[in-house]
């Protein structure tokens, strides 16, 4: 057995997806966010600012080595593919046989979702007040357009998430999975 490594921008759902997804495979669920706030004992939005982003970004990878060295459902962060490093490694884990699925979602969606969360994302919203809807698609579209060809390209299997729920494209995935 192989990991299945979710990745995808913030809000594509990979966290819940994951949790269910576990569920459903029998396996353990890793989430890469939550991961590194138990060992920096400070959320994610507080890591950033205290210690900056290059500092996140090294617990990251370090965090997403760990996590390949098992069979979990491993929930990435949306920068996870910003880092040659991090890109090697998933590459090589996919040549060992992990899954790396691209859940994939419209600007608007995503942007929809990120703010039903507000001040979580540092990179979208944390360094101040809520961001309206428009304010927040345009942030995510800027984003999205530097990551998309890197999520594309790491991933072994990618699936349009805008129409589901976290359940739904677990079951989805649960079903594609079997398959291989
Ligand atoms: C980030 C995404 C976040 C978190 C951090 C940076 C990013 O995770 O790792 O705020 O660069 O896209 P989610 O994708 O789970 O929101």
């Amino acid at each position: 057995m192989f990991p299945v490594v979710l990745i995808g921008f913030m809000g594509s759902g990979k966290s819940a997806v994951a949790r269910r997804l576990a569920r459903m495979l029998h396996r353990r669920a890793l989430d890469l966010d939550a991961m590194i706030e138990h060992d920096a004992r400070c959320s994610i939005p507080h890591l950033f600012a205290t210690q900056g982003e290059a500092a996140f970004r090294a617990r990251e990878t370090d965090a997403l080595r760990h996590a390949l060295t098992g069979h979990a459902v491993v929930a990435t962060g949306g920068g996870i593919v910003t880092r040659e490093e991090n890109l090697a490694l998933l590459q090589n884990a996919a040549q060992n046989g992990a899954q790396i699925v691209y859940l994939r979602a419209r600007p608007e969606t995503l942007a929809k979702r990120i703010r039903r969360q507000p001040g979580t994302r540092p990179l979208i919203d944390g360094q101040g007040a809520p961001l309206d809807l428009p304010t927040t698609q345009a942030r995510v579209e800027e984003l999205l357009a530097q990551r998309e060809q890197s999520y594309e390209h790491a991933a072994t299997l990618s699936i349009d998430t805008d129409a589901l729920d976290a359940y739904g494209v677990a079951r989805l995935l649960a079903r594609q999975l079997r398959c291989h």
